[in-house]
């Protein structure tokens, strides 16, 4: 039961070892009950603030790129990546599908959810994933400027962090879901699955761009490398680009009938674009901060083979 008001700001449920934002734990459930996967779907995975809207933009370009071939004229213009691109939890709240799921293959879409927690029809196809991840200690400082932000709270960075550190974030705690992801594709390496770093996104974006495209199946064509595609995709996603659109500087994410006060009264576009940069962790952490963190971090992914 999460009948909004009285759901504290940021209030997170324990749900299968997660900790569940608990305005969206209805939706974890409904569309793990409901969800009907195709194995043409394409599903954008991530734990929050690792550049999902990023990423969003990315796909949206990217998959459709044959549907709009005048950038300006291109949706990402005039809407925020996340209305583009339905996250399953959120639309599919409360059993109401608020946003059509119907429409035709490739269907992009996007969870929080880690791997343990996807719907088993999900499991069960052979749809594509593309999973993000980044840098912990940035996911954090990212996490806690965003939470304070969309609450209109001051929670403090120490508070954050400790609870950070205890896995208490939204979806975390955040190693065990990069690993549960991990885990799968180790597991089972015919999954289809790729795994995207934020660092190295912003590090060798036409690399990992073209990587993307074939992992999906739409490679660049010598046409499309000559005119230059993959520089327009990734120009028309920047984060220059993006945060400096009429609509991501002044809108309001919404979900209409949504049951929580959060998506009634909308979450402001601008603060999914903060800084889009590296690195910017030395400026919030004490080298105690530093010590906590990276032990965390060594112990759970000892023997994992993954690093962060
Ligand atoms: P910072 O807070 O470090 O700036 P998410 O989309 O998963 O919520 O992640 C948000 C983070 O991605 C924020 O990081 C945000 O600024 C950054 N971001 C948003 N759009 C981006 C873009 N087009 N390119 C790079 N980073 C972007």
């Amino acid at each position: 039961e999460c009948k909004d008001v009285d759901i504290e700001k940021g209030q997170l449920s324990e749900y299968h070892g997660f900790w569940i934002p608990t305005w969206s734990l209805e939706g974890v459930m409904a569309s793990q009950k409901q969800f009907q996967a195709r194995d043409t779907d394409i599903l954008l995975v991530t734990p929050p603030k690792v550049g999902t809207t990023w990423l969003k933009a990315i796909l949206f370009a990217l998959v459709n790129r044959m549907h709009h071939p005048n950038l300006q004229e291109h949706p990402l213009l005039t809407n925020l990546p996340h209305a583009l691109v339905p996250i399953l939890e959120a639309d599919m709240y409360n059993k109401k599908k608020v946003k059509d799921l119907s429409h035709a293959s490739p269907r992009l879409l996007s969870t929080h959810m880690p791997y343990t927690l996807l719907p088993t029809s999900v499991k069960n196809s052979t749809c594509k994933i593309v999973y993000v991840y980044r840098n912990p200690k940035d996911t954090f400082v990212s996490l806690w400027h965003f939470m304070n932000r969309v609450h209109s709270t001051t929670v403090s960075l120490e508070e954050a962090f400790d609870k950070f550190c205890r896995g208490m974030s939204p979806f975390g705690p955040y190693w065990d879901h990069v690993l549960s992801c991990w885990k799968e594709s180790i597991d089972k390496p015919a999954r289809k699955m790729i795994f995207l770093k934020y660092e190295e996104m912003k590090e060798q974006p036409t690399t990992h761009l073209r990587r993307l495209a074939e992992f999906l199946d739409c490679p660049f064509s010598l046409e499309e490398e000559a005119k230059g595609t993959v520089n327009d995709i990734l120009r028309l996603c920047s984060f220059d680009n993006l945060s400096n659109l009429e609509v991501n500087k002044n809108g309001r994410f919404r979900i209409p009938n949504h049951e929580t006060t959060l998506f009634r009264q909308g979450i402001d576009h601008a603060s999914f674009f903060r800084q889009g940069n590296t690195g910017d962790w030395v400026n919030y952490f004490t080298p105690h901060m530093t010590k906590r963190l990276d032990h965390i971090i060594e112990e759970k992914t000892y023997g994992t083979g993954f690093k962060f």
